[in-house]
């Protein structure tokens, strides 16, 4: 009987969480979502292909693993399509090697209008959404009146669709939101919708599975089950800079619910981190650069987002945000990516503790979005040099070692590989 390792984002997202996947894919046999939807935008780049995947686990490309979109992802199926499509174009067919929970939820249309109408309705407030309809489809499966991937096999699936949808563009009445204006992909919401529900045709090409007896029966039987988590851990619903959140679980408590897995059967957890830190969208980022060398990090990291393009936000590494996310998801193995992107730095910092009204501390408070918050830095020489063909751990420069001993000495878990390129092919286990 085997345990579900777990690979998981410890900050704010986008740490390089589908390259990993797809490097660690040969030694699994099933790559699972467990949360999330198509905000995630997972990048994948090998033989000069770049490839981004939003709803699809990013162990596709390798044709003899089976891929599982589990329970607790959402799934919407325009986007769904398009991402099919663009597997095809690269020869690859989905249809094969990528099986979808029955429980998983729909995100519809007009989920995605009620997202921007809340957004409007926040005003500066807003949380900077990826408006893909995330938040308004976990809010009605929370509700108990979300639709759900097995029941566009039922007669009476576009009975129920109509309904859900004019209790949404009620709610969005109620909040003055001008539905005339909107569109979705400069599409006006009917115009939207005919997409939509064509492309559920795409969805009904997939086995449609209950996923948590698939998964369990493929433990049982003693193959290896890797989780793929979307964003990370400082965006979680619980844990996060809340309301600054995603809505779904996004620590590795949300493998067992969002797969069917119980605790016991947890394995490894895999906890990615960036050698700096990034943040898309609104909320707190106490280690945000707003100088030259965060500009450097963004240029340099290519750091603008995989699904909604926006520049993220660029910082130092912070070890009490990573000290936080190694104890939620009790991580066993740190992952430490892009410290290429500071290959040219004279020196590079580390934010160890927080000062807040004149204390330190090293805990995440609960008015994390209120309080100005000091970052007390630690000073490390930079490596001044390229990274490019070192392809073993040890032969890293020294004091790239050095900044990486430092950073598992404070978070107290081992790093476990290094990722020094985008490509594939650049991951350098210890
Ligand atoms: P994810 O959401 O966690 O899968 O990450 P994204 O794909 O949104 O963002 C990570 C970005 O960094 C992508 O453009 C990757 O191609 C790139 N990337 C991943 N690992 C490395 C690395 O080690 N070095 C560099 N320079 N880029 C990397
Ligand atoms: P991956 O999987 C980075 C951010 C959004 C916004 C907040 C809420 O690629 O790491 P939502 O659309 O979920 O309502 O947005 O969360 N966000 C992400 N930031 N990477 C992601 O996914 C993200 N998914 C959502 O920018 O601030
Ligand atoms: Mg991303």
């Amino acid at each position: 009987m085997s345990k579900v390792d777990v690979l998981l984002g410890l900050q704010w997202g986008d740490e390089g969480k589908g390259k990993v996947v797809d490097v660690l894919t040969p030694e699994y046999d099933v790559i699972a979502r467990f949360q999330g939807g198509p905000n995630a935008g997972h990048t994948l780049e090998f033989n000069g292909i770049k490839h981004v995947l939003h709803i699809i686990p990013s162990g596709i490309f390798h044709e003899h693993k089976l891929n599982v979109i589990g329970n607790g992802v959402l799934i919407e199926p325009r986007i769904f399509r398009q991402e099919v499509e663009a597997l095809k174009e690269k020869h690859v067919d989905a249809t094969k090697n990528l099986y979808i929970s029955k429980k998983a939820h729909l995100i519809l249309p007009s989920h995605r209008m009620l997202d921007a109408a809340n957004e409007k309705a926040k005003g500066n407030a807003k949380i900077g959404s990826t408006l893909k309809g995330i938040g308004p489809a976990y809010t009605d499966k929370i509700a108990r009146s979300g639709l759900r991937v097995g029941d566009i096999m039922e007669f009476d699936f576009r009975e129920k669709y109509e309904l859900l949808k004019c209790q949404h563009i009620q709610t969005a009445h109620t909040l003055n939101f001008d539905l005339d204006t909107f569109r979705i992909d400069n599409m006006t919401l009917d115009e939207y919708e005919q997409l939509w529900l064509a492309s559920l045709e795409t969805l009904k090409e997939f086995r449609l599975i209950n996923s948590e007896y698939f998964i369990n029966r493929c433990l049982d039987e003693g193959k290896k089950v890797l989780a793929e988590g979307a964003q990370g851990s400082m965006l979680d619903i619980d844990f996060g800079s809340y309301p600054f959140v995603t809505s779904s679980s996004t620590i590795t408590a949300g493998v067992c619910s969002g797969l069917g897995v119980a605790p016991s059967r947890i394995g490894r957890v895999m906890g990615i981190s960036k050698a700096y830190c990034t943040r898309v969208g609104a909320g707190p980022f106490p280690t945000e650069l707003f100088d030259e060398t965060g500009r450097t990090l963004c240029e340099l990291g290519h750091e603008y987002g995989a699904t909604t393009g926006r520049s993220r936000r660029c910082g130092w590494i912070d070890i009490p945000a990573l000290r936080y996310a190694c104890m939620l998801n009790g991580v066993t193995d740190l992952f430490v990516t892009k410290p290429d992107v500071m290959n040219d730095f004279d020196e590079v910092k580390m934010c160890t503790a927080y000062e807040i009204d004149g204390r330190m501390t090293d805990e995440i408070p609960f008015e994390f979005n209120e309080v100005e918050i000091k970052p007390a830095y630690k000073s490390f020489p930079g490596w001044k040099q390229s990274l490019a063909g070192i392809d073993r751990y040890d032969a890293l420069p020294r004091p790239l070692l050095d900044y990486l001993a430092a950073l598992e000495k404070a978070v107290g878990v081992k790093v476990y590989a290094v990722s020094i390129s985008p490509d594939r092919k650049d991951v350098l286990f210890r």
